[in-house]
């Protein structure tokens, strides 16, 4: 028998213990053992629950336990998910985690504390929800040099646009809706504005590239500026707008951003909606692969914190190896980056002096909108930018996807 303790009853902590009371014999049978949820670690009182009796508001009485195996942490955060983690790691006790943020921020030094410890930090929830993407990653696409993943890695905001696009409701509704269905984080501006996104692909690139890549580097623009006008254009141009993440390989450097993109209707990404999350994912040998499934919510991201729980008692007493060192990688700047631009812009502006800054460019017309919009043609981050400015008069700019 395995003894686990879970730090955190939320949403997510709850989802871990139902899922390890429910699935009992067939988890078992997976782990080779019993697993048994000790203790749980929450400040709140649960009046009712049927597990009221194991919830302890002191980590210490965890800490101390030496019967708890293995520490789930659902908290969320940094602190003091941070500090607990780093203390179960030295302890030899495995840790399974859905915090993203603790992932982004420490998941070099805690895969090392796990390896010189003899026990494993695992976090395959941290991406993706129930996708299971961070083992494929590590394991079954090591063969491979990564040179791009594209990824819908935000839940609540694919299920807003999903809503905002097809029943052309308002952004406050959907985002109250995402939250009731327990998809949002506890601040949305990290959904909306795309940081949750972006913790997501900093995780993906410094598995795939092996190195620490440190989210702040990472350009990201969140939906807060997307308006029922620019569905209307999206359809024009048979697209999808989508929060997209993105990294890729090029020249030997790696390149990386967050920002709501157009994608065509032939790409596999386009009919992802709903809370589901999908990544594509291009490798040098196996070529194109696509990751999907729900990104966010109780039972599937759970789903994929006990896998980490099951993962680890198979382990115990050894450290499965992921690679990803502490040296940074430097993300190379987007100016010289070449890409095709959707642009809106007040008809002040005449065609010709459009066509002057940006060269040729498609025309896209939605009805009863008095403004140009246009698709530029291939051109740099840099050039863009410059012609915009210098033009003036932009009311939106969203980039056109494509492979790099
Ligand atoms: N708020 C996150 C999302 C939860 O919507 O994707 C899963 O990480």
């Amino acid at each position: 028998m395995i003894n686990v303790a879970v730090l955190g009853y939320g949403t997510i902590g709850a989802g871990v213990v139902r899922v390890l009371q429910t699935n009992v014999e067939s988890i078992a049978r997976n782990a080779g053992q019993t697993l048994v949820v000790k203790r749980i670690l929450d400040l709140r009182e649960f009046p009712g629950d049927p597990n009221a009796d194991l919830v302890v508001h002191d980590y210490n009485i965890i800490k101390e336990d030496e019967d708890i195996q293995i520490v789930v942490e659902c908290m969320g955060g940094l602190n003091p998910a941070y500090p607990f983690v780093k203390t179960a790691l030295e302890q030899g006790r495995s840790v399974a985690t859905s915090n993203k943020e603790l992932v982004a921020k420490y998941g070099a030094e805690l895969i090392a504390i796990a390896r010189e410890n003899n026990c494993n930090f695992l976090f395959e929830a941290s991406v993706g929800g129930g996708i299971p993407l961070i083992r494929p990653l590590t394991t079954c696409l090591t063969a491979d040099v990564i040179e791009e993943i594209t990824g819908i890695l935000n839940g609540t905001t694919n299920y807003m646009l999903t809503k905002m696009s097809e029943e052309g409701l308002p952004f406050d509704d959907v985002l109250k809706e995402a939250q009731e269905k327990g998809y949002a984080e506890l601040h949305p501006e990290a959904d909306v504005e795309g940081y949750d996104a972006c913790r997501k692909i900093a995780i993906l690139t410094s598995l795939v590239s092996g190195y620490q890549v440190d989210f702040e580097d990472i350009h990201t623009e969140g939906i807060t500026g997307i308006t029922a006008e620019d569905f209307l254009y999206a359809r024009a141009m048979r697209s999808a707008i989508k929060l997209l993440a993105k990294s890729w390989k090029k020249g030997g450097k790696y390149y990386a951003m967050v920002a709501p993109m157009l994608i065509e209707h032939d790409h596999p990404l386009y009919s992802v909606r709903d809370v589901f999350n999908a990544v594509f994912v291009h490798g040098n040998m196996v070529d194109d692969i696509m990751f999907y499934g729900k990104g966010a919510g109780e039972l599937p991201t759970a789903s994929a914190v006990v896998s980490d729980v099951i993962e680890s008692a198979r382990a115990m007493g050894t450290n499965r190896r992921i690679f990803w060192s502490p040296e940074k990688l430097v993300l190379q700047s987007l100016r010289k980056c070449e890409g095709r631009f959707f642009v809106r812009m007040e008809k002040t502006v005449s065609r010709e002096a459009i066509e002057e800054a940006f060269g040729p460019v498609d025309y896209v017309v939605a009805e009863g909108l008095d403004e140009h919009a246009f698709a530029t043609r291939t051109m740099t981050e840099g050039d863009f930018h410059r012609a915009a400015a210098g033009l003036g008069h932009v009311i939106r700019m969203i980039r056109i996807y494509q492979k790099y």
